[in-house]
């Protein structure tokens, strides 16, 4: 059974001003389209700067599983050989996604229109999470799952031996569910249509276009609407991963809450649909700039300057959820530490994610002397300002990567040190955290 080991509680002490250069990892969101494109295309696909973080590693196992030479050739350089569009072979065993929601359901999605048969299964947390939302339009393929209560891994999905074209509206805003849909349509004769009224991270679709598909996407009034022309020959590419503003987040948060800090995270993506938490810093007051804009492997990049500054809170806007929906529980940290109140609507998706985090989160701050409010869709920060925090606290982590780094980002900027109970989660995401913040002069620790 999937698991994390034993767990590492880790602890955060309040530091002197943070300084230097981080070099966070590749994007998880690109790293794990990379790996699936390249293993549905023909020929070779080579991949720099992927994350080689357990998410992507499960992912890259998968492929291996479903018949791709999956072939790692040195730090984060890795080769694909495809298999072709419909060309996955049925696993052997059962595929294991650990901790990861996008690993499973886009890997769901790329075999549900082919006839094998599949059964997946991952951590206590992946285990928790609703499948649901993708078996749903899978089922519209042709395809058929069979999992626990509620739509629950482990899950066997059979997928569809003569699988149909589908139009499909997401009802919740999910890259994951759009991915799922247009990875499915791949392998469908015709034309299969994803509307979805809020725009969601786009990787998939530059992706699928990179790699030779035919994708088009119309602003209609119900949204973006977007068509994947079907059975196309996708060709193996090269593919340059950028690294992860949802990484880049952290350290660029310990920068603003720690008096005197002045940091440089260079060749962040800016891509719109993943930059809301910048333009939300900055209307907190950050002092953020975006130096050397420019393009790399398809998307655009910027090196982030940060300094430390006096933030106040901000009602964030509700239409700019699912451009920073991983990056609420670090918002959240930094609102304890901003003048003023904090107020976050439209998140009820974080109820779904590696843990409940609006719960995570607000328990956690509540523990750290925070006032919070919430409800079921909104998580209000009553801020204490730059050196208000009490800290002093042990905080629940629920097997939640992004809820320990935002509390070890908190312990760094408040009164006294804060501990989570378990930091084993953060490599699943962002292996190097505590090097990387230990070189920019972050007091994090490794408990017993
Ligand atoms: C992701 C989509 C988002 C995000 C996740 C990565 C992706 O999930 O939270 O970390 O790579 O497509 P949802 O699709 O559930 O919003």
């Amino acid at each position: 059974m999937s698991g994390h080991g034993d767990p590492i509680r880790m602890t955060a002490r309040k530091s002197a001003a943070l300084s230097g250069v981080a070099e966070v990892p590749g994007d998880k969101s690109i790293s794990h389209r990379a790996l699936i494109l390249g293993a549905l295309s023909v020929g070779t696909t080579k991949i720099t700067g992927l994350l080689e973080g357990q998410d992507v590693l499960d992912t890259a196992k998968a492929m291996a599983a479903f018949g791709a030479g999956v072939t790692r050739e040195g730090a984060g350089a890795w080769t694909v050989e495809g298999v072709g569009v419909g060309g996955f072979a049925e696993p052997a065993d059962v595929i294991d996604c650990g901790n990861s929601g996008t690993g499973v359901r886009l890997i769901m999605g790329a075999m549900a229109t082919s006839p094998i048969t599949a059964t997946f299964t991952g951590d206590a947390s992946l285990r928790k999470r609703p499948m649901g939302r993708v078996t749903d339009p899978l089922a519209l393929f042709g395809a058929r799952a069979y999992g626990r209560a509620g739509g629950r891994l482990p899950m066997t999905v059979v997928g569809a031996a003569e699988p149909v074209p589908v139009t499909y509206a997401t009802p919740m805003a999910s890259a994951q569910v759009k991915s799922a849909v247009l990875l499915a349509g791949l392998n469908a004769p015709g034309q299969t249509v994803v509307i979805e009224k809020t725009a969601t991270r786009d990787h998939t679709e530059r992706m699928l276009r990179g790699f030779g598909a035919e994708v088009s996407v119309e602003a209609t009034a119900e949204g973006n609407r977007i068509t994947l022309t079907g059975q196309p020959e996708l060709r193996g590419q090269t593919v340059a991963v950028p690294r992860d503003p949802s990484s880049a987040a952290f350290p660029v948060c310990a920068a603003l809450i720690v008096p005197g800090s002045d940091i440089l995270v260079p060749g962040v993506s800016q891509n719109p649909t993943r930059n809301g938490l910048f333009l939300t810093l900055r209307e907190m007051g950050a002092d953020i700039s975006f130096e050397n804009e420019r393009e790399e492997g398809g998307e655009p990049v910027a090196d982030l300057r940060v300094r430390f500054s006096e933030l106040t809170g901000i009602e964030v806007p509700v239409e700019r959820a699912a451009s920073q929906i991983d990056e609420y529980p670090v918002l959240a940290a930094v609102a304890a530490c901003a003048r003023g109140t904090t107020v976050m609507r439209g998140v009820h998706e974080l109820r779904v994610k590696e843990s409940d985090r609006i719960d995570a989160m607000a328990r956690g701050l509540e523990a750290c002397g925070v006032t919070v409010e919430e409800d079921d869709d909104t998580l209000i920060v009553h801020g204490l300002g730059a050196d208000g925090v009490p800290g002093g606290a042990a905080v629940a982590t629920h097997l939640d990567h992004r809820i320990a780094m935002s509390f070890l980002v908190l312990g760094l900027a408040a009164r006294a040190p804060i501990s989570v109970d378990d930091g084993s989660p953060i490599a699943t995401s962002f292996p190097v955290f505590e090097p990387l913040m230990r070189g920019l002069g972050a007091g994090i620790v490794r408990e017993g």
